[in-house]
């Protein structure tokens, strides 16, 4: 296996991970959520990553954006060896670079939606100013400017969605990371999900991995990748079976 770190700085996507491989478990227990993964990701692009339900989908985002280590393997984050530094730097590397979206929103219920999305960035040391300013621009950017002070409960799941979306692009994360963001959401606010998301990589210049079950997102992604049993199985930049997993 190559050493992915020393590759030149010219030629580094925006992750790109090598052998990657997680194991729960054991004995009779033992489940291989990750097995040899290699693959690169580009800025600009939205990538779905879909496939059965533990296949080991939400591994891979955890893998990737510093949520959980592998057992084996590499991931390469902005040309640096990620799992290869402190618990501290890795979390810094999340808090400045990685936004994450999750199949519910996580919002808090008595926030109203501009403050919800302030609220962060000023624990990020944004000034209050900034971050109100920010807020109202990723309200306006998903559409809903007009509901700066409505409350979840409010709100129906797909603003509430939008609103959680908004949050996560206020501070302009390079690297976007959504585990099933449409999942509770009908067919139509789905698609108006998928397409922000789209705009987003595209605008930010952002990569974004996008794990859903839902085949009505396809038609938005620039890149299908398909898993099953911890094992890339197709890639829909290949026109041939993903050969580096085979
Ligand atoms: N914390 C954990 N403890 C034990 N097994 C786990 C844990 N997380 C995931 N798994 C197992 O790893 C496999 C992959 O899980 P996951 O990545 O969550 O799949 P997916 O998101 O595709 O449903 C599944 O068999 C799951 O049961
Ligand atoms: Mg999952």
């Amino acid at each position: 296996m190559t050493s992915l770190a020393k590759q030149s700085p010219t030629t580094v996507a925006a992750i790109q991970t090598c052998g990657l491989g997680k194991v729960f478990g054991e004995g009779r227990q033992r489940v291989i959520a990750l097995d040899d993964v290699s693959i690169e990701l580009c800025s600009g692009q939205m990538t779905l990553l879909m496939g059965p339900s533990g296949s080991g989908k939400s591994s891979m985002i955890a893998a990737l954006g510093g949520l959980q280590a592998p057992d084996t393997g590499q991931v390469i984050a902005l040309g640096e060896d990620l799992w290869s530094r402190s618990s501290r730097k890795i979390t810094r590397f999340r808090r400045d670079h990685c936004g994450f979206v999750f199949q519910s929103g996580g919002l808090f219920p008595a926030l109203g939606a501009r403050d919800q999305i302030a609220l962060p960035l000023t624990f990020l040391g944004w000034s209050a100013a900034e971050a109100k300013r920010a807020a109202c621009e990723a309200l306006d950017w998903v559409g809903l400017a007009d509901r700066q002070d409505s409350r979840p409960s409010e709100m129906s799941g797909g603003q509430n969605q939008r609103i959680a979306i908004a949050r996560m692009l206020a501070k302009k994360p390079t690297l976007i990371f959504c585990d099933e963001p449409t999942s509770a959401l009908d067919g139509k606010n789905g698609a108006n999900i998928a397409e922000l998301l789209k705009q987003a990589a595209a605008r930010h210049n952002a990569m974004i991995l996008c794990v859903t079950h839902d085949e009505r997102l396809v038609p938005h992604a620039d890149r299908i990748l398909h898993i099953e049993d911890g094992r890339i199985t197709s890639d829909s930049e290949e026109d041939k079976p993903y050969a580096a997993n085979r």
